[in-house]
């Protein structure tokens, strides 16, 4: 029996590697009989105890079988039959296994050829726009960053917040790391439908509140519990693709309906045919900025009313309102309950806290708890508790009143720079609120945006375009940039590096 051991290990898994992979591929029969320990010992140069540890292996993996004072035997039925290559299992037992070579070829790692869904598919044809699927940091982080979500990283209460972790983990019960409900742990239910209620105006019980992974799993999840395959969904154009790209992955027909200064234009939602599901931020629209009023909240809730559609509002961002007072959100208007609220920690705390909520018209608890349970089973219990705690102990209203402070100087930065070193050839909208601004440069043409952002990055300054956001890329050339994370002196250069280059391209 010819051996050929890899090199790679310790000597007894080099020879056990080899037995069985002539077993796997068929090379070994089943049956078939092993030469002796000592032969083996003897032809590849290992001592005898090497060769009987591999056997051992082998033995109680179940490749071979073991008689006193008979040898070795391949088993006739081996663990790993269904992913033999290379030979038959059930052929005809081999004669000496002696004269059988064992090769050092493998078993088949090729990929198999893997069907993937329809949904898969339509992902990959929307990968023109993948950059949207990670906003995971790059490794070479630019000097300036207007990167749309990422957190002032100073202004995180690391300290409250690993406290509060800490002391949920050192007191955690048995019961506490079993599964907790798919809905959310009650402390969380109950803190955030008490700040729901009295900050944003919601109108809902603790058990209305499911927590999920972000608005991202909201989506899906309202999606699961809404939406059968023929149905339409309406979106505000521009979109936040947090909607389109897993609606449109799976087959949902979207129609998109134009937006104002008032947001979402509800004269045009009503010339189109009846839609199951509409998806709006009224707080905030994203991206432009525009904040719905009330006037409009009301003929939306009217409009859902006639073609009995369910809404779903996303108010990711509207504590952080600078001018006036933050508005009352749509849900809490909403008389026949259809309307789904999602709500988010990405912008409130951070995003890789991963936790949202969404609060249930009370008709499709039961619907949402099921979905939840067969999606994911539930959230981490632990970070809901230390998150309970944070609610219920007014650190985040604390948070927030302190960040609310922080993200006003950094917006008046970009807004002072803009119109420093811009003047009259940039306009920004969607100042007003959150924690991004779009900056559309005058007599620019929407085609430069791409040379921009490339000659800006190469400054170390990174700036994002528009038209990832709209259906049809705008006529103007226009800049999503998030203004949570630089400092206002790191603000100033970036907007400055950005001026010159976008004065660049329109000449
Ligand atoms: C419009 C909008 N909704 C929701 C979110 C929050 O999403 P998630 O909670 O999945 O992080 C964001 C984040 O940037 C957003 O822009």
């Amino acid at each position: 029996m010819l051996m050929e051991l890899d090199g790679t290990g310790p000597l007894y898994r080099q020879v056990y590697r080899c037995v069985r992979r002539a077993i796997l591929n068929g090379t070994l029969q089943p049956g078939a009989r092993l030469p002796a320990t000592r032969a083996v010992a003897g032809d590849i140069g290992v001592s005898r105890n090497t060769v009987l540890l591999a056997f051992e292996q082998l033995t109680v993996e179940g490749y071979v079988t073991a008689t006193t004072g008979s040898g070795t035997y391949v088993a006739d039925t081996l663990p790993d039959a269904t992913i033999a290559v290379g030979g038959s299992h059930n052929g005809a037992r081999a004669g000496s296994a002696a004269d059988t070579q064992v090769g050092a070829d493998d078993l088949s790692t090729e990929p198999a050829e893997l069907r993937v869904s329809a949904a898969a598919r339509r992902l990959e044809d929307l990968a023109p726009r993948a950059e949207r699927l990670s906003w995971a940091l790059g490794s070479r982080a630019p000097i300036c960053d207007f990167r749309y979500g990422t957190p002032a990283f100073d202004e995180v209460p690391m300290e409250t917040w690993s406290r509060l972790v800490g002391r949920r983990m050192r007191a955690a019960s048995l019961a506490r790391l079993t599964y907790s409900p798919p809905g959310g742990v009650p402390e969380l239910r109950s803190a955030l439908s008490a700040y729901l209620r009295r900050s944003r105006g919601v109108r809902c019980d603790p058990d209305q509140v499911f927590v999920t992974r972000g608005t991202q799993q909201a989506v899906n999840l309202v999606a699961d519990v809404l939406l059968d395959p023929a149905d339409r969904v309406a979106i505000e154009e521009p979109h936040y693709f947090g909607f389109e790209l897993p609606l449109s992955a799976r087959g949902t027909e979207l129609v998109r309906i134009p937006t104002d200064e008032s947001g979402l234009m509800v004269e045009a939602l009503e010339s189109v045919d009846p839609v199951r599901l509409i998806c709006v931020t009224p707080s905030h629209q994203f991206p432009s900025g525009s904040l719905m009023p009330l006037s409009r909240r009301l003929e939306l809730l009217s409009a859902a009313d006639r073609m009995n559609a369910a809404i779903l509002e996303d108010d990711y961002d509207s504590e952080f309102r600078y001018d006036g007072r933050p508005v009352e959100c749509l849900q809490g208007l909403d008389r026949t309950s259809r309307v789904i609220y999602a709500g988010s920690a990405s912008k409130l705390m951070f995003p890789s806290m991963r936790i949202g909520w969404l609060v249930a018209p009370p008709q499709l608890k039961d619907a949402f708890t099921r979905a939840i349970a067969v999606a994911d089973t539930g959230s981490a219990t632990i970070e809901q508790l230390a998150f309970a705690d944070f609610v219920a102990g007014g650190h985040l209203e604390r948070h927030l009143r302190r960040t609310r402070v922080k993200n006003a100087e950094r917006r008046d930065a970009l807004l002072g720079a803009v119109e420093r070193y811009f003047g009259p050839r940039a306009r920004v909208s969607g100042a007003e609120a959150g924690v991004h601004v779009i900056v559309w440069l005058e007599g620019v043409a929407g085609a430069y945006a791409p040379a921009i952002r490339t000659a800006c990055r190469a400054r170390g300054v990174a700036v994002y375009p528009i038209g990832a956001y709209f259906d049809k890329r705008p006529d103007t050339a226009g800049f999503l940039l998030g203004y949570a994370s630089p400092r206002t002196d790191e603000i100033d250069e970036g907007i400055r590096v950005f001026a010159e280059e976008a004065a660049q391209a329109g000449s």
